[in-house]
């Protein structure tokens, strides 16, 4: 059987919504709506902080907001696109989300930036030109027990080292 739209549209609801129960930085989003007492009208706070939490506004991560604020998620895809202060899905094949808050800063956050930027010759909001690897800086993503904290396509990983980091953006050229 096809599936209609609006049982897409409920598919990926549902499955943005999965995704949003295992990833704690969904639950500091969340607060911070809540903080807003989830208005309509603080929509672009709540996108600014966002974006500080994953370092760019993924497609269920719009999904997400649009359901918690009840607005058509034409409404947040319109002004996500519409700002440029807001970057959307980065082009690269694979991310790499450091974490700039300040328990990762203080454990040398900056060092293991300053390698993959060494590394891959881009900054921050930056693709390397053959497309594999986006650089993305993130500020507290809510995992300050691990820290410093990386995040390579969508995985939170712990106590990470300049080295490790060059490690896995070599794997992915290797790959
Ligand atoms: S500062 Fe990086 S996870 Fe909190």
């Amino acid at each position: 059987m096809i599936a209609t739209t609006a049982e897409k549209k409920q598919g990926r609801l549902r499955a943005a919504l999965d995704h949003a129960s295992g990833d704690k930085r969904f639950k500091i989003l969340e607060a911070h709506m809540k903080k807003f007492q989830y208005r309509q009208d603080a929509l672009i706070e709540i996108l600014h902080k966002a974006q500080e939490l994953f370092g760019f506004l993924e497609d269920d991560l719009l999904l997400f907001v649009s359901y918690k604020l009840k607005l058509p998620p034409s409404r947040v895809y319109g002004v996500a696109t519409f700002y440029h202060f807001f970057s959307l899905k980065p082009q690269g094949q694979h991310t790499c989300v450091v974490c700039l808050g300040t328990a990762c800063y203080v454990k040398g956050a900056d060092k293991i930036l300053a390698a993959i930027e060494g590394h891959s010759k881009i900054k921050p909001g930056e693709t390397t030109p053959d497309n594999r690897v986006s650089l993305l800086t993130a500020r507290c993503i809510g995992a300050c027990g691990i820290a410093p904290a990386v995040v390579y396509d969508g995985a939170v990983t712990p106590r990470q080292t300049a080295t490790a980091a060059v490690g896995q953006i070599q794997k992915w050229e290797a790959a």
